[in-house]
């Protein structure tokens, strides 16, 4: 198994949940994978899972200038980044009445935000390699939107339209951008998305997480390594003939 030999790849929100299975899913397929968060304790953690073929680096993807600084630090190191994938994300629920400025734009700042400015960092260097590809995170969020979740709905839908805006600017680049929208994901974030449910929905902890497994159409909450499998496939050349599109990776809760 050796699909993304020799290739470089960055990751934002790698130390943990599916941005690791990525990092890891990646480097089993011969690629060297820079582990970039703003943990960078975690993030060293998962890189040193992945021994020569690892790196962390410190990047807070709310920071353009912090974005090209790893960027280029990566760049120096490798000799360049052949795929970004655009895993940061947060999660917060509000209703309409408790929507707060500073909430709205921390959501925005880091995924819409994050994933456009690190594409900008990233598009010079894969202009002079002759290509790339980008994967963004979008969500079943982004598909349809869901009481008390105004904000990141939003966000996931905008990273949707960006998605698509930027596949068709970079195609004569030969750089491919698509993204996938995940479902229900086993991750750290659930713990505190089902948090918020307990609290939004009255329910006791745990319960909207056994719920939302249970109404997967394939029976139940995904694992990081069922969104990993989608995202080498994506960044392969198996995908040459594969832009601007969102694809869903949810055990068949949403259909388009
Ligand atoms: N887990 C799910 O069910 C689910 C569903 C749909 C979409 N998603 C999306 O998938 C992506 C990954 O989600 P996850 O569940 O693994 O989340 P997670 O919270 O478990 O991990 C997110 C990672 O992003 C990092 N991060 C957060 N803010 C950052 C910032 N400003 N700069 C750099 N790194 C930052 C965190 O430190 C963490 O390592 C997110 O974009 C999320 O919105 C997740």
């Amino acid at each position: 198994m050796s699909r993304l030999e020799g290739k470089v790849a960055v990751v934002t929100g790698g130390a943990r949940g599916i941005g690791r299975a990525i990092c890891m899913a990646y480097a089993a397929e011969g690629a060297k994978v820079a582990v970039a968060d703003r943990l960078i304790e975690d993030a060293q953690e998962t890189a040193a899972l992945l021994g020569e073929a690892g790196m962390a680096v410190q990047m807070d993807v709310t920071e353009p200038a912090a974005i090209a600084a790893g960027i280029a630090s990566i760049e120096e190191n490798w000799g360049g980044i052949d795929i970004l994938v655009n895993n940061a994300g947060i999660f917060n629920m509000a209703s309409i009445e408790e929507v707060t400025v500073d909430d709205y734009r921390r959501q925005y700042d880091v995924n819409v935000g994050g994933t456009i400015f690190a594409i900008q960092a990233v598009v010079p260097g894969m202009r002079k390699r002759g290509g790339g590809v980008i994967i963004n995170f979008s969500s079943q969020a982004g598909r349809r939107g869901e009481p008390n979740i105004t904000i990141y709905c939003s966000t996931k839908a905008a990273v949707i339209s960006i998605t698509q805006s930027l596949a068709l600017e970079l195609a004569k680049d030969k750089i491919r951008v698509n993204a996938i929208a995940p479902g229900v994901i086993d991750t750290p974030m659930w713990t505190h998305v089902d948090a918020l449910f307990a609290k939004y929905e009255k329910k006791p902890v745990g319960q909207k997480k056994r719920e939302v497994g249970e109404a997967v159409p394939l029976g139940y909450m995904g694992a990081p390594e069922d969104v990993a499998k989608p995202a080498v496939f994506l960044a392969s050349e198996d995908a040459r003939y594969i832009t601007a599109q969102t694809l869903n990776v949810d055990g068949g809760n949403w259909m388009s």
